[in-house]
């Protein structure tokens, strides 16, 4: 098997893929920091009135920045086209580790149907303030918005700022209300999970996989999340379902995907690293079911079984036609999603080579989604900040440093459905995950309060939030909880 592989493996490295490096100096430097400034203060502007003192904190380093670029660039314009921010005309390239943060700023513009701000020379402090708080007032899903905008900006006299309205596409599917986003995204969850069933059972029985229909539906799934990543994510944290190997796959498939994303890898090469995450356990259907569902620990020899489950996978994958192009990430997957990333592991090579980067990825994927959960052989599922921290800690042995970075920014220190204790005493579970990798520990917290002899959901609260009096603060969460210790199914508070 190994040595068929090879000449595949020879072409593909010749067009390597890979990560894109901070090397080169952007010209868009300034347009990103600018936006991660505009953003915290809109962000904070839903929080506070205008009078707090973190207003007041969060314009002024927000205006320092504007003033420096009119006076470098002699123009401000923030344009959005599709999925891209340009600064000045030019586009941004959203590096993994200002990604979440410019992401966020994209939706919420593109929820209000704003395409474009400007700001000119001569803004000041009130000024800016004024025009947040009548950004962050418009109603959501109203394609006039920018009219009613240039008209406000027109009676207050803030001739200093510009709108223009969202350029819409008519192939684009838009999710532009959040229920609609979640909507989708369930679908396209619970329509993979099916698939998996169906190409599994399929395999057991000989018959030919529907791989058209699977590359629909991760590419279905690479629109989901480039549109609202956190249902997906979200669903994919959920780690109470009794159906493990179908679960887990469709969850590899959307890690590898969000994590792809932000690795820059091309939007129409996603739904193929969305594919080999569907399929990188398919060898599974070739283990016996003793070995596979047995509850207690395997002995040597059932592991050495159980371990060829990527070579047999490997072998189904390679014999299925029409893949194209497909089969080589595909292969790469299934082959080398139990080798690490200094080679150890298995299947054992007889010849070293690098990992490729899909396999580096569904691997990554593998690992993480595998130690999370409840299963058979592993009756105490680890707490996720454990395995964040584990993977750091063999970041660059077991896994490939940079992924590791971008993943654990990407899933945040406490992800989705996280139950934590917080210094107020309070509990809560964590329901939306901070696109600001400095506050990457204050997500967004579902309160829980207790009640007829049960958990409810209470208020959401932004763990961002300081209390105006002590400066410091309100609510930093102290440790993480086993939901499973408090009766407590995280699903119904997510979704
Ligand atoms: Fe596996
Ligand atoms: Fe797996």
């Amino acid at each position: 098997m190994v040595e068929r592989r090879g000449e595949g493996i020879k072409q593909e490295a010749l067009k390597e893929e890979k990560l894109p490096t901070d090397r080169d100096h952007l010209p868009t430097q300034m347009g990103v920091e600018f936006i991660i400034r505009f953003y915290r203060l809109f962000k904070g502007a839903t929080i506070y009135d205008q009078k707090n003192f973190i207003i007041e904190r969060l314009t002024q380093d927000c205006l320092q920045n504007a003033q420096e670029i009119l006076k470098s660039d002699k123009q401000l314009i923030i344009k959005i086209v599709r999925d891209n921010l340009f600064f000045n005309n030019i586009r941004i390239q959203m590096k993994a580790d200002k990604y979440a943060i410019l992401r966020a700023f994209l939706l919420e513009m593109r929820k209000r149907w704003i395409g474009e701000l400007e700001l000119m020379e001569g803004v000041k402090i009130e000024d800016l303030k004024d025009f947040i708080y009548l950004l962050i007032k418009l109603e959501e899903n109203v394609e006039s918005n920018y009219l009613y905008m240039k008209k406000q900006l027109e009676t207050r006299g803030l001739k200093v700022f510009n709108v223009g309205k969202l350029e819409a596409y008519k192939d684009e599917e838009i999710y532009v209300d959040s229920e609609d986003r979640k909507r989708y995204s369930k679908e396209v969850y619970f329509k993979s999970i099916n698939l998996v069933k169906e190409v599994m059972e399929g395999v057991k029985s000989q018959k030919m996989l529907n791989t058209r229909k699977a590359k629909r539906l991760m590419q279905n799934a690479v629109n989901a999340i480039i549109q609202d990543e956190s249902t997906l994510l979200g669903l994919a944290n959920i780690k109470n379902y009794d159906d493990y190997t179908f679960n887990h796959s469709v969850n590899v498939a959307i890690y590898a995907i969000a994590l792809g994303q932000r690795a820059g890898i091309p939007k129409k090469h996603l739904s193929h690293l969305g594919m080999a995450g569907l399929f990188h356990d398919i060898g599974k259907t070739r283990i016996p079911k003793e070995i596979l569902n047995k509850s207690g620990k395997l002995t040597a020899e059932e592991w050495s079984v159980m371990r060829l489950h990527s070579l047999l996978g490997t072998e189904i994958v390679m014999n299925m036609k029409d893949w194209g192009e497909l089969s080589t990430r595909l292969v790469d997957g299934t082959f080398e999603h139990h080798l690490k990333y200094d080679l150890t592991g298995y299947p054992r090579l007889t010849r070293k080579k690098k990992i490729s980067l899909y396999g580096r990825i569904i691997a990554l994927a593998d690992f993480y989604d595998a130690l999370v959960r409840p299963r058979v052989y592993n009756r105490f599922p680890f707490v996720s900040e454990k395995i964040l921290g584990f993977m750091l800690e063999r970041s660059g042995k077991d896994f490939d440093p940079v992924l590791v970075k971008i993943f654990v920014n990407m899933l945040g220190i406490f992800p989705l459905g996280t139950l934590v204790l917080m210094n107020t005493n309070e509990m809560g579970i964590v329901v939306q995950t901070s696109e600001d990798t400095d506050l990457i520990d204050r997500p967004k917290v579902c309160l829980l309060y207790y009640s007829d002899g049960d958990y409810r959901k209470g208020e959401i609260v932004d763990l961002r939030e300081v209390d105006e009096r002590t400066r410091d603060f309100r609510r930093t969460i102290v440790k993480t909880l086993d939901p499973n210790e408090y009766n407590i199914n995280v699903a119904e508070f997510l979704m």
